[in-house]
């Protein structure tokens, strides 16, 4: 049975409220998912009735506290398929988990003329890092470069294969065009020379199935706000051998096992890479993201999404003014594009005012801006739990915007 997503979004408070008088279109879910009252409620019950440290206590609010946590690393290795539960590390984004994996590998595996791949259409997220590292253990970067469809050039990935590279980073969907990369090809390919592989996935865990064992990832990097959790908590998914072979990100707290003020030994995986109070609510909201998950069914999220952007890119191909930025095959959840000669901002406020939230700008990926030579785009990002009415009022507040600005 298809799912009734009138059903889905009575689950969802925000998406029940008004802007300007009128219904809220929400199109921005790359930037964020909505929370639906699962999310909102295992938050608030753990403030409320058992709010306290984990790992820390032998008292039973701690325990109780510590068990619910440990149970969400349990849940997410189960919703990516993941051998060992202590692959799963508990960071604070995407970001941080690029983060960790660039100071960390870098730290341990690249040295001096050595390389990483990543692609030109990554976000900031997965070009800084890496530059950050690079610059200090005196490597370099190659980047895959980008086709005028908005996909990746992999006859030239394959020719960036060299015995200097290290690492291969790169986005498994745009954040910016939509694209599916063919992240089983990389990853072969990467693998037939025995360099691993780092997926940014913040886009995909939305909107895939995602099997790292199947996959074959090295390492992949995902938040739990864009799959309907709370910001300010993210995962890094590293296979056991390699985390282990990595030196600690920071110090303090968990990833202790003893100090002296002249030595400290450090503690096994996960909790290596956990230094700190981990965001203790947000992992517990996290675990009710992966319930809600579970119980609408990946798989019919996935479907009726397929078909929303089917109809999106149909319907919005009816605006002659409109060019979309990104044509490629595969792709899922944003779909970018510019209006005329108009900018990107003047199209997103005047669909503000008609109750239509898209982003506008370079989305994080000023790389992609420039080579499409372009100062940003108006960017719609969809959700399964968005409407075939929305997909009609956004093309009708866009056709709106077209008459004001002439
Ligand atoms: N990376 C997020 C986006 O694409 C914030 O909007």
């Amino acid at each position: 049975m298809p799912l009734n997503i009138e059903d889905v979004r009575k689950q969802f408070p925000i998406l029940q409220t008004q802007l300007y008088g009128r219904p809220l279109v929400y199109l921005d879910n790359a930037a964020t998912t909505q929370k639906p009252v699962g999310v909102l409620n295992a938050m608030d019950e753990y403030y409320r009735n058992y709010n306290s440290n984990v790992h820390r206590g032998v008292h039973s609010l701690s325990q109780k506290a510590t068990d619910a946590f440990e149970l969400v690393r349990k849940k997410v290795q189960e919703f990516i398929n993941a051998k060992h539960e202590h692959e799963v590390i508990f960071t604070r984004g995407t970001t941080e988990s690029i983060n960790l994996v660039a100071s960390s590998f870098g730290k341990r595996f690249v040295n001096k003329g050595d390389s990483v791949i990543i692609s030109a259409m990554e976000h900031h997220s997965n070009i800084v890092p890496w530059q950050l590292m690079a610059e200090e253990r005196g490597a370099k970067l190659k980047v895959i470069p980008i086709t005028n469809s908005g996909e990746l050039d992999l006859s030239e990935f394959e020719n960036l294969l060299d015995e200097t590279v290290k690492l291969v980073s790169v986005t498994y969907v745009s954040n910016t065009l939509g694209t599916v990369n063919p992240v089983e090809k990389i990853i072969a390919a990467a693998h037939k020379q025995n360099i691993p592989v780092l997926l940014d996935s913040a886009q995909a865990v939305a909107h895939l199935e995602i099997d790292v064992q199947k996959l074959d990832a090295d390492f992949i990097a995902f938040s739990s706000h864009k799959m309907f959790g709370p910001t300010g908590m993210g995962i890094l998914y590293g296979k056991e051998k390699l985390l282990n072979e990595m030196p600690p990100y920071q110090g303090g707290g968990e990833m202790i096992k003893t100090v002296s003020l002249e030595k400290t030994t450090y503690n096994v995986l996960p909790f290596k890479f956990e230094a700190g109070t981990p965001s203790i609510a947000e992992v517990i909201g996290l675990g009710a993201a992966v319930d809600f998950i579970n119980e609408t069914g990946k798989q019919k999220i996935i479907q009726a999404e397929k078909n929303l952007i089917k109809y999106a890119l149909e319907k919005l191909s009816e605006i002659d003014e409109l060019t979309f930025i990104g044509t490629a095959k595969e792709r899922a959840g944003s779909i970018s594009f510019l209006v005329s000669t108009h900018h990107p901002f003047d199209i997103g406020e005047l669909l503000d005012k008609q109750s239509v939230a898209v982003r506008t700008g370079n989305h994080c990926t000023e790389p992609i801006m420039s080579f499409f030579n372009i100062p940003g785009t108006v960017r719609a990002s969809f959700s399964f739990y968005n409407t075939y009415e929305e997909v009609d009022k956004l093309s009708d507040a866009l056709n709106k915007a077209i008459r004001i600005l002439g």
